[in-house]
């Protein structure tokens, strides 16, 4: 139901500011700008609009106040309220639906059934959003006006002293934001070294608010450039605060209530609005090795051979920019990559069931009548961004002065497919099986102001000699190995300052316009750069998940970027980019994925394992390796002027990494599974632990142990060279997933020493059914001709649930598939499902955790396979009671015990 009342506007003073021009403001001269009045009231259904008409004198803190804006509110479904505040007198950005598609609204929403409302007062306009049931304020900007101007938009809302905000990434901050002090600045921005307090590659502007009353999202759908500051200290009553300050766009609010109980809620409304994740291929899940600084094929060839005679399994061998001719994309270079002989290298991959990779920058070098077929081709199909002159604008990037490619022109689509299609060609060029895409933000090496990016491009000395002379053409490789929408009007920005907008972000780039696009550079569609920079990563991505897949059509793509907008998961993965190989950033890897992987919906996700730039060494290396095995997207990768950090350059890093990559394996079904779901309804493939514990306070801040899935509990050495980790264990059963042996949690900190390096603590949260592979296997085609071995590890109420989703592994609509449903309790585990997807594997054995007592009897019923007297053995000093079951995955059977 709307409610609304009006209290009467206070006697404010108004303080009118002349031209300020300052990065901050004193809070308290924003909070008396005058703020709105709403008129003109509409309701009807589910939807409120009114006209908000500015209150009193302008403060014009950053440019003009606009006089009078538009309000449309829309519960859109039961959980979600879209508010919109825009300016009815201008056509002003807004992030295009091709971009991102709206979600539709739920035209039979009920007000009255809402989980949350939308209450406001009139004179002076202020809204609350409220939970319904619980009546708390989860959003108010009372006290605090709405400031719209061309170039400024401020909101600000009051939350509850200490409030957990979780979210407004891509950050190198706490997973749960700092209250006090915390500036969020959304401005794509090749952030080497992803240095902490600073806007990085991504711009995710959704928050997670938890409460031990219910978790509950904001998301503001807006690609402008942008501050978000959160404080504590502006207001007497203690109240934490949190301000949008943007440079442009309108006001486009999605409030999500989450839930009081169960906090992956709120991650599954917001993959209503945004999209859920894309499928990715099962092979993705396997190791992948990279190096900026492969001098030529013949090393890309070893280090495959290297793994394979290490016994490391190696699922996909990748190519940094080093294959390219003078850096320019869509080429090799004939002597050091030769095509011959890296189509020979691509065959020896796929025959071993292997894959490839390489990266494509987006941009193209700069060289008018040179015969380079990329830039000429896409000055013919003018599909360059331009500068306000009409000519292209241009940027300085690897290959010395480029253009950028402008994935709104109409004609992108075709260019960038057909640069796919002829480079990456199966039959005469580079048979890639996955795509990666840097530099996307887009990145530029030249320093602002750029005038001449020629001669910044002499004095960088770009593009880079060779170091090394070519290899022998005819080196022999792998000889000697034995293996084992609507068109809308384009944006008004008369009378804006594109390039120095007076409220300036704190972009740790500088201006706007550094090292990067131009601001006032102008799209195909009339968009400039200034609203649409944030969103050119993702556009990248679409286009090149949209090349990919015209490769190959049918089959999931799989496409890695390190730029990313809301709704890039829908297309793509993402590595978390240029970390460095020391102990913080192995550290701080892990709450920089929980973002991604729990809150923006873009769960294949990782960093660089064992650090990109600088030195590893190999304990860091060694606990790199079994952390990232816990990373959805497992890849080592390093810098050109680091050392080799492969697994197999330590004995010591080997051997952890053999264990763990054991481990994954067996758990690669249990994480594909995961991710089937998250595919279909948003369901966060990792956990924090506050989302399985959401009443118990002491996992709030928790970000150094995550869940992989549901319920494999992950929890590093994470001090520099250490053998000990403390680490929290809440009050629920557990079990030691080394041993299987049950493990009471007490709700408090559990210390393990000696833990040494070639071991990571990982515990079985009670509750589950695991559906393991087998120990062991090279590559990922071999592990899914592996049996099963499902893991039965009851809760503390003596019950476990589990699914097991199989089906080829690569087809975006496969045929058949397999979705399979485990439930364990009264010493009896019930398997039951769908069995479309043939296959010859066989549940081979079930594990039983935690049975107190040896029992007399087993049995196996199930079709044409009972059987009364399935051999079984058990364990007392582990509780294990492991029994022989041998059942085809075509139909439903139980075990039982007595
Ligand atoms: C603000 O309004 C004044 C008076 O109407 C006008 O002269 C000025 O150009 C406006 N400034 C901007 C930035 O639009
Ligand atoms: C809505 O706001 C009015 C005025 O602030 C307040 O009196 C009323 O209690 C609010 N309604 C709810 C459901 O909180
Ligand atoms: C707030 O954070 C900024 C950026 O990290 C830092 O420079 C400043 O010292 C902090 N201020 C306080 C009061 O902690
Ligand atoms: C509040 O904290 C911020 C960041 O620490 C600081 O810049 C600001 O001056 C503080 N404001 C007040 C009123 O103390
Ligand atoms: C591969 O292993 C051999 C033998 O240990 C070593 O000499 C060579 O440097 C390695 N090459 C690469 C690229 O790993
Ligand atoms: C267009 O503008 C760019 C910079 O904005 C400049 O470098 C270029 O020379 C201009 N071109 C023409 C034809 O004026
Ligand atoms: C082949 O094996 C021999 C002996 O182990 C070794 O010396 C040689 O380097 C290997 N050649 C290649 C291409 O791996
Ligand atoms: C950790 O071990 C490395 C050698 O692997 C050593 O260089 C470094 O000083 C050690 N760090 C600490 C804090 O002991
Ligand atoms: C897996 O391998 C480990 C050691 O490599 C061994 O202890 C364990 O029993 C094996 N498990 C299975 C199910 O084969």
């Amino acid at each position: 139901m709307w409610s609304t009342s009006s209290r009467g506007a206070a006697a404010v003073l108004f303080l009118v500011l002349s031209a300020a021009r300052a990065e901050w403001v004193d809070p308290s001269i924003l909070d008396s700008c005058p703020g709105y009045n709403a008129v003109n009231v509409k309701t009807s259904a589910a939807t409120l609009t009114a006209t908000l008409v500015l209150a009193g004198t302008a403060c014009n803190v950053f440019g003009n106040d606009t006089k009078t804006l538009d309000l449309a509110v829309t519960y859109e479904t039961t959980t979600r309220i879209h508010l919109k505040i825009t300016d009815p007198t201008t056509t002003r950005y807004e992030v295009p639906e091709s971009v991102l598609p709206r979600p539709a609204a739920d035209a039979s929403v009920r007000v009255s059934d809402a989980q949350i409302q939308f209450n406001y007062t009139t004179s002076p306009f202020a809204f609350n959003v409220i939970r319904s049931h619980t009546k708390e304020v989860l959003f108010s900007t009372a006290s605090h006006p709405i400031i719209f101007e061309s170039q400024f938009l401020r909101v600000k809302t009051n939350l509850p002293p200490g409030a957990n905000i979780y979210g407004l990434g891509e950050h190198t901050e706490t997973f749960r934001l700092d209250d006090a002090n915390t500036t969020r600045t959304f401005w794509s921005r090749d952030a080497y070294g992803v240095p902490e307090g600073t806007n990085l590659y991504s711009n995710h502007p959704v928050y997670f608010e938890h409460r031990p009353t219910g978790t509950h999202g904001v998301f503001l759908l807006s690609s402008n450039g942008m501050d978000i500051k959160i404080r504590n200290n502006e207001t007497t009553t203690g109240a934490t605060t949190l301000e949008y300050n943007v440079v442009g766009g309108v006001l486009d609010f999605y409030f999500l209530a989450g839930s009081e109980s169960d906090p992956s809620e709120v991650a599954r409304q917001y993959a209503q609005v945004v999209g859920t994740p894309a499928e990715v291929p099962y092979w993705s899940f396997g190791l992948h090795q990279c190096r900026f600084g492969y001098q030529n094929y013949i090393d890309v060839a070893n280090v495959i051979t290297n793994y394979s005679a290490a016994n490391i399994p190696l699922e996909t061998m990748w190519t940094d920019i080093d294959y390219m001719y003078e850096r320019r994309i869509f080429t090799n270079d004939p002597q050091y990559f030769p095509t011959s002989r890296m189509r020979e290298i691509v065959s020896y991959l796929h025959d071993h069931n292997q894959r490839y990779i390489m990266m494509t920058d987006p941009a193209v070098a700069y060289l008018p009548g040179q015969g380079y077929g990329p830039y000429d081709r896409g000055t013919a199909l003018d599909v360059w961004i331009k500068a306000p002159n009409g000519s292209a604008s241009l940027g300085l990037v690897w290959p010395g002065v480029t253009v950028f490619p402008d994935w709104f022109s109409p004609k992108i689509g075709q260019y960038w497919t057909n640069e796919f299609q002829n480079f990456y060609s199966p039959k005469t060029g580079f048979d890639i099986d996955g795509a990666w895409i840097d530099m996307n933000e887009p990145s530029s090496f030249c320093d602002y102001p750029c005038d001449d990016p020629f001669s910044q491009a002499v004095q960088q000395d770009l593009p880079p000699a060779r170091t090394s002379s070519p290899p022998d053409p005819d080196a022999p490789i792998f000889g000697n190995i034995s293996f084992v929408s609507r068109k809308r009007a384009v944006p008004n920005h008369v009378g804006d300052d594109l390039m120095n907008p007076p409220y300036q972000i704190d972009n740790a780039a500088g201006v706007l316009s550094d090292r990067t696009a131009y601001a006032n550079a102008i799209h195909a569609n009339g968009l400039v750069e200034y609203d649409t920079h944030n969103i050119f990563g993702t556009m990248m991505s679409v286009a090149t998940h949209d090349a990919m897949l015209a490769r190959r059509p049918g089959l999931r793509t799989f496409v890695i970027t390190r730029s990313t907008f809301a709704g890039a998961g829908r297309k793509v993965g993402k590595w978390l980019g240029d970390n460095f190989s020391d102990w913080d950033h192995y550290r701080n890897s892990i709450a920089g994925m929980l973002g991604m992987a729990t809150i923006y919906q873009i769960p294949m996700v990782g960093s660089d394992i064992c650090g990109y730039a600088e030195d590893t060494t190999d304990l860091l290396c060694a606990r790199w390796a079994m952390l990232g095995a816990f990373y959805p997207f497992m890849r080592n990768h390093n810098s050109d002027t680091s050392i080799s950090q492969e697994f197999y350059r330590w004995p010591l890093v080997a051997e952890a990494a053999k264990n763990v990559l054991n481990i994954r394996y067996r758990l690669m079904d249990y994480i594909y599974t995961a991710f089937h779901t998250a595919s279909i309804d948003g369901t966060p493939v990792l956990n924090p632990l506050w989302f399985k514990y959401p009443t118990d306070s002491i996992t709030y801040p928790i970000d150094l142990q995550f869940f992989f899935g549901d319920s494999i509990l992950v929890s590093p050495v994470t001090d520099e060279n250490s053998t000990s980790v403390s680490f929290y264990l809440p009050r629920d059963r557990f079990y030691d997933f080394s041993t299987f042996t049950p493990v009471d949690g007490q709700g408090a900190e559990v210390t393990l020493s000696n833990v040494d390096f070639t071991s990571i603590p990982l515990h079985i949260k009670g509750g589950a059914v695991l559906p393991l592979r087998a120990n062991g296997t090279m590559t990922t085609t071999e592990l899914r001709e592996t049996d099963y071995e499902f893991v039965v590890a009851p809760g503390s109420n003596g019950q476990a649930v589990g699914a097991l989703y199989i089906d080829d592994g690569v087809s975006i609509t496969p045929a058949t598939s397999t979705s399979v449903s485990m439930a364990f309790s009264g010493k009896k585990l019930s398997v039951s499902g769908t069995f479309g997807f043939h296959t010859d594997v066989k549940v081979a054995s079930v594990l039983f955790l935690g049975v107190p007592a040896a029992p007399k009897t087993a049995s196996v019923l199930g079709g044409g396979h009972s059987n009364s007297k399935p051999a079984f053995s058990y364990d007392a000093s582990t509780q294990v009671l492991s029994v022989s079951v041998g059942m085809p995955l075509t139909g439903g059977f139980e075990v039982q015990y007595q």
